[in-house]
Formats: structure tokens, sequence, C-alpha cells
């Protein structure tokens, strides 16, 4: 992603490793919009201290996030004989994965790598092909997202009116995002429309993040309270709504994103506006059988009962905004089935969610 900070522009991934450092580099993104800022995790329980607490967040960026970690972990290993080489993976492994379990990018991210680092045949070996296989994730999460962008173009005509929730864009994957790709690509093909950007109570991703995004990029857009897109909708106002994921069943179509996607995706099929969703392979789970069984995180209940921002003097605070002595529920995503997504945006093209399982071949599945 291009960022443009006090004039000056410079490329920059979300997720990338410094090898000599042995370290994962990271965009803060907790302190965007109103500071950018990079932090490097020395060692892989600081890596999955920052997935854990959303210093890196977005399906892609989590998975690339734990694929570096434990090629960081495995790099780290200064034991002896291939036997505890292997138990001190495993223990890497296991604890980047509980970092946060409804996304299911990291653990593919992280059984991909670890298959791969089973070729070699010295723990020099592995450690070499470790990285070598995160680096190759990282890669291919922006290979496929600029994929989705080029199937998804023709969705956005010049005029069209764009709702999207949460944050599926750069920051959400090593680089170009999911949900922003078609809009990036109808960009680059000169079109001009218009994105909603649904504020995502309570971390405000969307407010936060992809409205940054979308400024930095230059994309005409507004907040919109998450209470305001059935209105906006029952008034003509949305021509299509776009939503990335963290696990979408190839089995069943059934797709897992945050908290406010199922409500969304209700409203758009009471209005007929079409509802897709883009996806890069990684977010496909082709084993769960049933969206019931999708781990879904209950984060602390404080971001319910109050908001972080920046004071005029430029100070992060957190404020509370709901009665003192009140409790509350937050779970951060919710399921949308099938019959309400009209497309999944894969970076092999466009699907039925229903028809995933049948294309598993063509779309990096079981055989
Ligand atoms: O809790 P987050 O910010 O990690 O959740 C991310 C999302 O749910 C986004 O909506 C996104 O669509 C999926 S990640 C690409």
């Amino acid at each position: 992603m291009n960022v443009k900070i006090r004039n000056k522009t410079r490329h920059y991934r979300t997720v990338s490793f410094d090898a000599a450092a042995n370290a994962v580099v990271l965009i803060e993104q907790r302190l965007l919009p109103h500071r950018f800022e990079l932090v490097r995790t020395r060692d892989f329980r600081e890596t999955t201290a920052a997935i854990r607490d959303m210093v890196v967040r977005g399906a892609g960026a989590i998975g690339a996030a734990a694929a570096y970690g434990l090629a960081q972990g495995a790099r780290a290993f200064r034991g002896a004989g291939l036997a505890a080489f292997e138990r001190h993976v495993e223990k890497v492994f296991k604890t980047l994965k509980e970092a946060r379990p409804t996304a299911v990018d990291p653990l593919n991210a992280l059984i991909e790598v670890r298959r791969k680092m089973a070729a070699g045949q010295t723990i020099a070996e592995r450690q070499a092909i470790a990285l070598a296989a995160a680096e190759h994730f990282a890669d291919e999460d922006v290979a496929h997202c600029e994929a989705i962008g080029r199937h998804g173009a023709k969705l956005i005509r010049t005029g069209t009116r764009v709702l999207t929730h949460c944050n599926a864009g750069w920051l959400a994957f090593v680089d170009v995002g999911t949900a922003t790709a078609p809009m990036y690509a109808a960009q680059a093909a000169g079109r001009k429309f218009h994105v909603f950007c649904d504020e995502t109570r309570p971390r405000c991703q969307g407010a936060s993040l992809t409205a940054w995004e979308l400024a930095q990029q230059g994309i005409a857009h507004e907040v919109i309270a998450d209470n305001a897109a059935g209105f906006l909708m029952s008034r003509g106002e949305v021509d299509l709504v776009i939503v990335g994921s963290d696990r979408t069943l190839g089995r069943t179509g059934e797709v897992a994103n945050k908290i406010g996607t199922y409500t969304k995706a209700v409203l758009a099929n009471r209005h007929d506006i079409p509802f897709y969703v883009a996806i890069p392979f990684s977010t496909i789970d082709w084993d769960m059988k049933s969206g019931h069984s999708i781990p879904i995180e209950e984060r602390h209940a404080d971001e319910t009962l109050g908001a972080w921002g920046v004071t005029r003097l430029g100070r992060r605070e957190y404020v509370r905004v709901a009665n003192p002595t009140s409790g509350a529920r937050n779970p951060g995503f919710d399921v949308t089935p099938p019959e309400l997504i009209t497309g999944i945006i894969t970076p092999a093209g466009i699907f039925k969610p229903r028809e995933l399982w049948r294309n598993r071949a063509r779309l990096g599945g079981p055989r």
C-alpha cells in the first residue's frame, strides 16, 4: 500500500519480516488513523500477543503474521536434535494458533508452513524452509487480492454506491485487500464511485481503518453509523455491498465475518441489493460442516461499553459510554447463510456460495 504521511509517499506491506533481526514487522493498527507507526515483535510470543491484542488484525494479515511467527519461532531454536526441534515447533504452532479463534487464515498458514518444513533433512534446512514458506504465504496473499480485484472490478461502474463493513482492505491483508480490491481496480480503470464505510462498532474498523485507506487512495467515501445502512438502502442509496470474511465454509457456503455482516446481508436481501463476499483461498475452511461449529470470538465487554478516540490534544483515550453499572456481550463475528449471498469473489472468479465445494480443485481445496 502507498501511504502518504507529511507529503511523503512510501509503499508498505501490513506485515513483513526482518530476517537479520528475526523480527516480524507490523503496522500498529490500533493507532490508526491518528498515528502511523511500525512495530517489531522480537519473538513468537510477542507476535502472538500482537495478533491477540489486535496490533495486527484482519484475516489475511493475521495469517501472514502467524506464518512469520512460526518461522521466527523455528529460527530462534537453540537446542540440539530434530526431535527437540519438532517439539519446539509444535509449541510455537499451538501458541500462535490460539491467538484468535474465528479467522481460519492463521490456521491454514501455519499448517502450510509446517507441512513444507517436513521436507528439510536438518534443523537449518527446516528453519530456512519455514521462512521461505512464510514469505510465499505473504506473496500469495497479495497475488490473490490482486486477482480478486480483476474479477470484482466489473461489479463497480461509474456512479455505483458501494457499502462495505469493517475493514477488509490493505490493512486486513498483506497488501491490496479483498473487499477493497475491486474498488482499487475500478479506480485504476478510471471509474468514479462512492463508498459507504459502516463504522463497525464496537472497534470501529470501518470508521478508522477503511475510511483512512480510502482517503489515502483518493476514493470518495463517507462513514455511516452501523444503524444507518437500512435507511440508506430503503431510499435507494446503496447499489452494492462487498465485505470480506474471516472463515468461509467450502462445504456449505456459510460466511463468518465481522459482527454486523449478517444484519447487512438481511437488509440487502430485503432491498434486492447484490451482496458479495471477497476472499482469498486461505479464508476457506474445507473441513467444517456447519456454520454453527465456527468458533466465534467473544471479546472484552469494555469494547462494547465504551470507545477509543483521540482528544483535541492528540492523546489516545478510552471513554466509557454505557451506564457504569451495566455489563455487555461482545461477540466479534457472525455467520451469514449462503442464501443471502449473491456471490463469492475469489482469485479464481466469482462463484455462488454453494458452488465452492464443486469447484474446490480450482479454489485450492482438497481433491
Ligand atoms: O476483528 P478483525 O478486525 O480482525 O476482523 C476483521 C474482519 O472481520 C473484517 O470484516 C474482514 O472482512 C475480514 S478480514 C479480511
